[in-house]
């Protein structure tokens, strides 16, 4: 897809409109939906995968493309329009238009059972604080029913999780070489102290 393709100018749009709350003016690159699913933990065959921040896609349609998921995906994003570009892409799929702070509050209690992995690319680094500490704490929340894991790209190593004030580890941090350069994170319970 050209990088002047509609959907990237729309999602510029949205950029120019709020761009504390998105981030970046660009979807994230294909580079970053590969090393995704390469590095993806074990999901069990009724698993499902929580997408927090999807955007216009970019990280869903590998998620989606990935048989071993069997599209067991919740989508949760904020922006209304780019909710829309969403549902027209992956019409079978949960697309939840709402903030990501709020979790439990709108999904079922019984589907929350079943997520095993958090997908992010929430921009922490430039949302409000208290905000990163709702979403984080509800994704907590989530990954303790089910011993779940988080993987969360980020635009720099120091990413605003201080894993152990939410009881987290990390398991890896790998760079994804590319303009911009970004990183894969993977947390998980600590259940060491
Ligand atoms: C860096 S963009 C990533 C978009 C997309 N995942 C991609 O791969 O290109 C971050 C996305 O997070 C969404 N977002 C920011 N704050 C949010 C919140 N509190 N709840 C849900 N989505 C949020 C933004 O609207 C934006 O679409």
């Amino acid at each position: 897809m050209s990088i002047f393709s509609k959907e990237n100018i729309k999602f510029a749009k949205r950029w120019i409109k709020n761009p504390s709350r998105m981030g970046t003016f660009l979807p994230l690159s294909p580079k970053v939906g590969k090393k995704l699913i390469d590095n993806m933990p074990e999901i069990s065959d009724n698993g499902y995968i929580l997408e927090i921040g999807s955007g216009s896609g970019a990280l869903t349609k590998f998620l989606y493309q990935n048989e071993k998921i069997n599209k067991r995906i919740i989508c949760i994003e904020i922006d209304k329009e780019l909710c829309n570009i969403l549902h027209s892409k992956f019409p079978e799929l949960s697309i939840i238009n709402q903030s990501a702070a709020e979790l439990e509050r709108y999904i079922d209690h019984d589907l929350l059972n079943k997520v095993e992995i958090i997908v992010s690319s929430i921009p922490f680094l430039s949302i409000n604080k208290s905000i990163t500490n709702a979403i984080i704490n509800s994704c907590v929340k989530i990954m303790n029913l089910n011993h779940g894991k988080m993987l969360h790209v980020s635009y720099t190593p120091f990413v605003r999780i201080k894993s152990s004030n939410y009881g987290m580890k990390k398991i890896f941090c790998k760079p994804i070489w590319g303009v911009p350069i970004t990183y894969l994170n993977c947390y998980e319970i600590n259940n060491d102290s």
